[in-house]
């Protein structure tokens, strides 16, 4: 494994493979929830949809491997969503849901999905409602959110912060519409103004597919791609990429 440093708030891990991804993701949440409940009371974590984690989210349902965390005292919230049923294939908490949210003993009042009902509008304001009823809870001066996971797309999109997206330039909302990705759907997605208060994000890339926009991100540093708008004001960012996603770095 190579692990490369690249500042106090910055670092690039690259593992060798898929496997060792998830393994290395699912540390690094366990770590941040143990340390954030000594510190906080409680573990604060957003998690994406797409097919990079769900590795490691099978992972978390498996406590004989080590992968312990406080989850009574966790919260967790989805970066973004797709407006489709929950039971759909699509839906990033029913992904979540079967993979380890219904199998670790996470009290029911802690998880956070995105309401998927009604017009697009209503869910991103019951949404934006929800997190700030939940997220204000507790000590003013602690973070936010403890821990965001990300994945990045192709075009450099991270959540549902597509190029061009009107959810990508909003300036004051936590919550916002938007339509795009694969499959194209309309969705509900946190934006960067809450994203980049978080104590540490963490953008998860596997794959060859993924190796051009990693490298237009981070050797070619395009900052107008929304996965280089994710800089946080005083927390850590990583990315937890695979030999693959790394190879034109
Ligand atoms: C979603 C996402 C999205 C995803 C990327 C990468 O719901 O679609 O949260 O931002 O993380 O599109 O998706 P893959 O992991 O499938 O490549």
């Amino acid at each position: 494994m190579n692990s490369l440093r690249q500042g106090p708030g910055f670092h690039i891990i690259v593992e060798p493979d898929h496997a060792f991804l998830a393994l290395r993701g699912a540390r690094l949440l366990v770590e941040s929830a143990s340390l954030s409940e000594k510190r906080w009371g409680e573990f604060r974590v957003a998690i994406s949809g797409g097919n990079t984690p769900r590795a490691m989210h099978a992972l978390l349902a498996q406590e004989d491997l080590g992968f312990k965390a406080p989850w009574e005292n966790t919260h967790i919230f989805w970066a973004d969503e797709r407006l489709v049923p929950y039971e759909s294939n699509f839906s990033n908490y029913g992904a979540a849901k079967r993979d380890f949210v219904s199998k670790v003993p996470l009290p029911r009042k802690n998880i956070h999905p995105i309401p998927v009902k009604g017009r697009p509008e209503a869910a991103a304001k019951a949404y934006e409602a929800e997190l700030k009823r939940a997220l204000f809870s507790g000590s003013q001066s602690r973070p936010l959110l403890d821990l965001v996971f990300l994945g990045i797309g192709t075009d450099g999109h991270v959540a549902s912060l597509f190029p061009g997206s009107s959810a990508l330039e909003e300036r004051n909302k936590w919550v916002a519409i938007s339509k795009g990705g694969n499959p194209l759907l309309q969705r509900v997605t946190m934006t960067l103004p809450l994203i980049n208060q978080a104590a540490m994000v963490v953008i998860m890339a596997s794959g060859r597919g993924k190796a051009d926009i990693v490298k237009r991100a981070l050797v070619d540093k395009e900052g107008s791609l929304p996965a280089t708008r994710v800089s946080l004001k005083g927390g850590r960012v990583i990315w937890l990429l695979d030999q693959k996603a790394a190879s034109r770095l």
